[in-house]
């Protein structure tokens, strides 16, 4: 049985298994989540492959405390007096997820933020969420625990019924007290700006800060993939390469014809070529080539979300 309560042998299995590198159902008191350790590209690339989502749209990065937030996010005065309200420990701790720039060392994997410059961050408000990442040291990038277009889990056995194939272990925290995900504010516009309504409400958010921006339902989850912000290198992508101009950066899939620059995988792992995808899309780009070549990647698999990432970014020139 993959369902485990969460007790110290179960808390270290997790923590083995999310140091290398795999994906786990962790609990939290919004929805299940499927947790990975957000500073491994390959580790989140298996999150996407679970999912089945067509789409790389950006992860919510759990972390324990303020201290380590502070680490790969940067703050405004808002958004500290935000999180220090609404964040565990506090007393009135909700379910938020704070939007804010990436600090400039950040170190979690830029697959996990899907290439943008902000970052997503959250500390859950569930003791077994908590311990778990007191234990594993790492922040975790978690989207709900489900397939893609398949309703939020909010226990255990709904991980098991839409995951339970494909993950190693599922940490039994009970049924979510909560039960919806959590409110997303977006602190980089100059009035905060709320993304996604969710379990802690607008009327207490603004009690905190004064008024904030209030988007139409559900914009950003149904397009998260279309936001204007999202990376795209500052030389041209050519797609569907397959050949090389001298002035081109070649960037390869499987075996080429000819040399690549560098290869998303070499052995044609599309999983593989999803960890390595920004990494290396920002790699080439630099004033040494005119443009980026890129072989034609397969439609199937995560291969879909390669190509609609790869897509835009050819677009947005
Ligand atoms: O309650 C929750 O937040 C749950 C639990 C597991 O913590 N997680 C969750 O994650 O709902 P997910 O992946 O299903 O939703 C993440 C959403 C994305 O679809 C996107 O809309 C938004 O968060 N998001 C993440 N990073 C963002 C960013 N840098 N800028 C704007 N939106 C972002
Ligand atoms: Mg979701």
């Amino acid at each position: 049985m993959i369902i485990k309560e969460p007790t110290e042998s179960s808390l270290n299995e997790a923590c083995a298994l999310l140091a290398s590198g795999d994906v786990i159902g962790m609990p939290t008191e919004t929805v299940y989540g499927l947790a990975a350790n957000a500073l491994d590209d390959k580790a989140i690339a298996k999150i996407y492959a679970c999912k089945n989502r067509p789409q790389f749209n950006p992860l919510i990065i759990h972390i324990a405390d303020l201290d380590a937030a502070m680490r790969i996010g940067i703050f405004t005065e808002a958004a500290l007096k935000l999180a220090q309200v609404f964040w565990p420990p506090s007393e009135r701790a909700g379910s938020l997820t704070l939007v804010l720039p990436r600090s400039k060392d950040c170190p979690v994997s830029l697959l996990a933020t899907a290439g943008l410059e902000t970052i997503a961050i959250r500390i859950p408000n569930h003791p077994v969420a908590l311990e778990l990442l007191r234990q594993c040291h790492m922040p975790l990038a978690a989207p709900s625990a489900n397939r893609s277009n398949s309703i939020s889990p909010t226990s255990a056995k709904d991980v098991l019924e839409s995951l339970g194939n494909k993950i190693p272990l599922i940490l039994d925290g009970g049924s979510c007290a909560v039960g919806l995900e959590s409110t997303i504010l977006d602190m980089t516009t100059t009035v905060p700006t709320l993304l996604r309504p969710g379990g802690l409400t607008i009327e207490a958010i603004e009690n905190v800060i004064g008024t904030i921006q209030k988007q139409p339902h559900n914009q950003s989850i149904k397009a998260p993939g279309m936001m204007k912000r999202h990376y795209a290198p500052s030389i041209p992508l050519r797609l569907n390469a397959l050949d090389r101009d001298l002035d081109e950066a070649l960037l390869g899939f499987g075996q080429t014809d000819v040399p690549a620059h560098l290869n998303l995988s070499a052995t044609g792992d599309l999983q593989e070529a999803a960890a390595n995808l920004f990494r290396m899309l920002k790699e080439l780009d630099n004033p040494n080539f005119s443009k980026i070549a890129v072989v034609p990647i397969p439609h199937h698999g995560i291969g879909l979300a390669i190509n609609d990432r790869l897509n835009r970014a050819a677009a947005n020139i």
